[in-house]
């Protein structure tokens, strides 16, 4: 069906004009943990240099969880929302007391790291073992608003449980395109379905699109009627 053309353009397109040269990709874990928490809040070319320092100092998840806290918290200097330093020295405490020479297997279990929400999880799962679970960051939210012209608030409850079940509908079939799919999905949202001025003319499933086709896509996602 429809569902299953979504993503197979979107996974082609990735492949094509997607990024491909990010030092977080591939799947060791640990480097793409370290990536998405720090992607959380903070853009790519912000967080390039930092995780070039970190993994300088702590190329490994034993490393990161034998350090002071207070060397991690320097490290992070500078990047913000330090509450997430604090996670990540104790989610690698963690992680290597309870996965020892190994790591978490799947979302249900990325999530249960400090730091790391569902979103992180699926993006981490789906990178890592090619889990076929969806991300919803607010990238991903903009870019099913305007893919379903949804116009309730995203960040309304109600309209973020339809939205998590529309990302579920939209997933490949097959498990070894989810790493392609998910990048693409975070390359849609950051590259061409941007908030101001989604660039509909290079977007690989325009005609897919209900708020393109209704003349809308830069009106959505709408703010909170007040
Ligand atoms: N934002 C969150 N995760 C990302 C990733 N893996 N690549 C680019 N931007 C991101």
């Amino acid at each position: 069906g429809s569902d299953a053309i979504f993503a197979v353009r979107l996974v082609d397109w990735q492949r094509r004009c997607g990024r491909r040269d990010l030092p977080w990709q591939g799947n060791d874990p640990y480097r793409v943990w370290l990536s998405e928490v720090m992607l959380q809040q903070t853009q790519v070319r912000t967080v390039l240099p930092y995780f070039a320092r970190f993994v300088a100092r702590f190329p490994t998840v034993e490393a990161l969880a034998a350090a002071p806290l207070d060397e991690v918290l320097a490290l992070w200097s500078g990047l913000g929302y330090y509450a997430r330093a604090r996670h990540l020295h104790a989610a690698a405490r963690l992680w290597v007391a309870r996965w020892p020479r190994s790591c978490p297997r799947g979302a249900q279990e990325w999530v249960q790291l400090p730091g790391v929400g569902r979103s992180t999880a699926a993006a981490i799962a789906a990178f890592v073992q090619g889990e076929r679970v969806p991300i919803l960051d607010g990238n991903v939210q903009r870019v099913l608003c305007r893919l379903f012209a949804v116009e309730e608030d995203p960040r309304a409850a109600a309209t973020a449980g339809r939205l998590w079940d529309l990302a579920q509908s939209l997933l490949p079939h097959d498990s070894d395109d989810m790493p392609a799919y998910t990048q693409g999905m975070m390359d849609l949202g950051a590259l061409v379905c941007t908030r101001a001025r989604p660039r509909c003319d290079v977007c690989p499933v325009v005609d897919l699109c209900a708020a393109h086709c209704l003349g809308i896509a830069a009106e959505l996602p709408r703010k909170r009627a007040r």
